[in-house]
């Protein structure tokens, strides 16, 4: 499942950032890069000769401003003033006898993608992939940059690599995160100022890897000495780690296929403890400026093997929103999904599990982060989900949050048929529930498959690995652009037969 087409760096000893005393920024401060613009202040950190005093300016069309830094352990850091969107300027550090300079440096909004292989696939790789690079070439101010593809065993300062320098499209964009690109792009087309995106990811990883010791502990993950290969925080020390002083504006996230094979049942606890360990992390490597609560957007898993029958992916779905079924919720805020299980792709190259329509994932997410990052009213970002189950003998009645879209299906709801006043458990069984009528916000169904003496113990919809075909599951939003998110529910123990 994994796509790995680079070289596995695995780092012995930090490196490039011993100290020689050469004046130099950080890896990932160079030129064509994206800042974070007020109301917060970028902070921008490298090397110099000890103790020495690094002078800064900044200068641009109408602006010209000047910090100060000390050299200490090798390592100079600065938090420049707010500035608003725009650009271009020139960053110079300066000590007694040399100069660095970033020439064409934007501030803008700085978003980190992060994940696995479905993250990493890239805009060549995706349906109308010339269309799109060409298309590229109209967002000068999106501009990209990628982290390269290593782990660590201990937590990095810098990047020993960079797989790709900050650049200006359509310069290496071709093997640049499709997601990343096209969220940014479609932000861009919102916020009309620049956009900086971060896409430090890799095929085939676990949440674990991406997880510092801190949070994975939260969950009770640790491992033993003895258990093998590490996996716990290799992506985090080596990838993640580097990044924490630079201020950025916030973090999409597409993850989840490798932990439907690996601590599936505790993805519910891993996944939101690494958020709020990323927000905790950035919040104080940046001093303050990155927010503690910074809005972070991921993309609920698309599908992988049709007439799969596996609970894997269903589950992880429901465990990346902390078994809510939706998001923001009281668990995970400030979070946003794009919902993907109608956008499957079986002839995909890549495999099934890769699938190629990923403007639509990027729109969702935009849709997303311009309701929850950019507090934008009335902007639709959620799909359909139930606000009320009611049971009778023939029938259960849902009634959505929103107005749906509805079309007929046999068996996308299932039922759980249980003796009377059980649970639904290892005796109870599963059955369809067809669609038998529905109205502007509610859908009734039937129940009848289960038997007299039974009762419907649960509920659940769209429980599959892969529950319906390209952009065809029977619930949307009225807009029908939001598919409505799978969920189960439980019949509450006392409550008898009225209310799911
Ligand atoms: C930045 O530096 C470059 C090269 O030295 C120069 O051509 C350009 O005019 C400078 N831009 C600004 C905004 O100062
Ligand atoms: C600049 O000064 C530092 C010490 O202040 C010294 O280590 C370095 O060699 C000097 N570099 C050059 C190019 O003169
Ligand atoms: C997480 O999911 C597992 C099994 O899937 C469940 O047993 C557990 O109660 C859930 N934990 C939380 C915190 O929701
Ligand atoms: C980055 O932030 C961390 C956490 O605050 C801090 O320990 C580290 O020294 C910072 N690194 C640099 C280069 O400023
Ligand atoms: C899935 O099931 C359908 C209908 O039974 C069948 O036609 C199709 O070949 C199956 N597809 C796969 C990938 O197994
Ligand atoms: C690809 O382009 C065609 C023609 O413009 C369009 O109809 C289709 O929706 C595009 N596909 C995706 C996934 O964006």
């Amino acid at each position: 499942m994994a796509i790995q087409l680079y070289v596995v760096f695995t780092l012995v000893a930090a490196s490039i950032h011993d100290c020689d005393g050469v004046l130099r920024f950080a890896s990932y401060y160079r030129d064509h890069m994206v800042l974070q613009k007020s109301p917060e202040r970028a902070v921008v950190w490298g090397y110099g000769p000890e103790g020495e005093q690094v002078k800064f300016t900044l200068s641009g069309q109408n602006l010209q401003s000047i910090s100060q830094a000390t050299v200490t352990n090798g390592i100079w850091r600065v938090s420049l003033d707010p500035v608003e969107a725009g650009g271009p300027y020139n960053v110079t550090a300066g000590v007694q006898n040399s100069t660095a300079v970033l020439t064409d440096v934007l501030f803008g909004d700085v978003w980190l993608c992060g994940g696995q292989s479905n993250m990493f696939l890239n805009l060549y790789q995706i349906f109308n992939a010339s269309e799109e690079l060409k298309r590229a070439a109209h967002y000068p101010h999106v501009r990209t940059f990628m982290a390269s593809l290593v782990q660590s065993e201990t937590e990095q300062t810098d990047f020993i690599h960079v797989q790709i320098p900050w650049s200006v499209p359509p310069a290496y964009l071709a093997g640049f995160s499709a997601v990343c690109w096209l969220f940014g792009r479609d932000l861009y087309e919102k916020l009309q100022y620049p956009i900086g995106l971060v896409e430090s990811c890799w095929g085939g990883t676990t949440v674990e890897a991406w997880s510092s010791p801190r949070a994975l502990q939260q969950c009770g993950l640790l491992q033993q000495p003895d258990d093998g290969p590490k996996v716990n925080s290799v992506s985090w020390n080596a990838m993640i780690h580097p990044l924490l002083n630079m201020t950025i504006k916030g973090a999409i996230w597409y993850q989840g296929e490798d932990n439907t094979i690996y601590h599936q049942e505790m993805y519910n606890c891993s996944f939101p403890a690494m958020i709020d360990d990323w927000r905790m992390a950035f919040h104080q490597g940046s001093g303050g400026q990155t927010a503690l609560d910074f809005p972070f957007g991921f993309v609920q898993l698309s599908t992988s093997k049709k007439n799969s029958t596996s609970d894997a992916f269903p589950n992880i779905r429901w465990h990346q929103t902390a078994d809510i079924g939706f998001v923001p919720n009281p668990r995970m805020q400030k979070t946003f999904m794009a919902v993907a299980m109608d956008l499957p792709d079986e002839k995909s190259p890549y495999g099934p599990i890769h699938p190629r329509d990923k403007q639509d994932v990027a729109f969702r997410l935009s849709l997303g982060a311009r309701a929850v990052a950019y507090g934008e009213h009335d902007v639709p970002f959620r799909g359909p989900f139930p606000s009320k189950i009611l049971s009778t003998t023939k029938y259960l009645e849902i009634t959505y949050d929103q107005e749906v879209s509805v079309a007929p299906s046999e068996n996308i709801f299932e039922i759980c048929c249980s003796e009377s006043q059980t649970p639904c458990g290892p005796k109870s069984r599963w059955v369809p529930a067809p669609i038998m009528q529905w109205g502007p916000t509610t859908v009734q169904l039937s129940t009848t498959l289960c038997s007299p003496n039974e009762e419907v113990a649960a509920l659940r919809y769209a429980w599959r690995d892969w529950p319906c075909d390209f952009k065809a599951c029977p619930i949307y939003s009225a807009s029908q652009i939001l598919p409505a998110p799978p969920f189960i529910a439980n019949r509450p123990p006392a409550k008898g037969i009225n209310e799911l």
